[in-house]
């Protein structure tokens, strides 16, 4: 009885596996892409078959949702209708030239060939890396223990990523800043981290600021080059002063010395003078 019902599960197994190899007797195979915008993406296609060669009739692309096809190519008309962005490059994989954010979602892939017809879904995804990140402080010339604000930004990347805080030690100082993500009329993401202190150490000075993508990879990094108020002021103001002292100290020694010397020659030509002018 057993055995039985393990032939009537096997059976079944097979007729459905037969079943669907007699639909179609290829398989069309997509990968899906990743995109950089305003450069060619490519979406690579292949098509499995026992049978070669297969000619392809018709390609059609819709987005997923959507009635109308965004692409379809005849090759034996020669026809191509839709986003002329779109190319059907040797076999049956896929270029998309200057790729958008607007490009980004899930695809319809269906395509009529000689051995019949296959549809498959892929997904193309879009990045933007972000420009290098620009670190700016309020005071832009911070003194010490006074209050400051750091700013870290970096613009024209996608999707949207996160900055991260090291001071000169490595510490990380993340979790006391705040991120702003804001997004432009082009798509693009400008990412801004603010690090506040009610009172500033020179010593944590410089800090880095790292930009991340969203897959937590680094695409960029600035150190903060820190103008410290009492430094470029007050000290360097003393030391021009000591500079000046100095000179005024070492000029005045050389005179006096010079007068010194000056003195002591008139005397003794003097006295020479006078011994000269005594009655023999
Ligand atoms: C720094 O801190 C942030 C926020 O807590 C965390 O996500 C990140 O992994 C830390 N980075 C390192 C290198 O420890």
């Amino acid at each position: 009885m057993a055995s039985a019902v393990l032939l009537f599960f096997v059976l079944m197994v097979m007729s459905v596996r037969d079943g669907k190899s007699e639909k179609s007797l290829f398989n069309l195979k997509c990968e899906s892409a990743v995109g950089v915008i305003s450069q060619n993406t490519n979406i690579p296609c292949s098509i499995e078959s026992q049978k070669k060669p297969v000619s392809i009739n018709t390609v059609v692309l819709k987005r997923l949702g959507q009635k109308k096809p965004c692409f379809v190519y005849q090759p034996h008309e020669n026809t191509i209708t839709g986003d002329t962005r779109f190319k059907v490059l040797g076999g049956s994989s896929l270029q998309l030239q200057n790729t958008a954010i607007s490009d980004e979602g899930e695809y319809e892939y269906h395509i009529r060939t000689s051995l019949g017809e296959d549809l498959i879904k892929f997904t193309i995804s879009v990045t933007a890396k972000y420009n290098n990140p620009v670190i700016t402080s309020v005071p832009e010339k911070i003194e010490k223990n006074g209050r400051a604000e750091l700013h870290c930004t970096a613009s024209g990347g996608y999707p949207a990523g996160t900055i991260h805080w090291f001071d000169q030690s490595n510490t990380n100082w993340t979790k006391s800043a705040s991120l702003d993500i804001t997004r432009g009329d082009d798509g693009l993401h400008t990412l801004s981290s603010t690090l506040r202190f009610q009172s500033f150490d020179t010593l944590w000075a410089p800090f880095k600021c790292i930009v991340l993508n969203n897959k937590y990879q680094e695409e960029g990094r600035s150190s903060f080059i820190l103008e410290r108020k009492d430094v470029s002021e007050t000290t360097v103001g003393n030391n021009t002063m000591t500079n000046t002292i100095a000179g005024v100290v070492v000029i005045g020694s050389l005179v006096a010395g010079l007068l010194v010397a000056l003195l002591c020659r008139q005397r003794r030509v003097q006295q020479l003078r006078r011994a000269s002018a005594l009655p023999f």
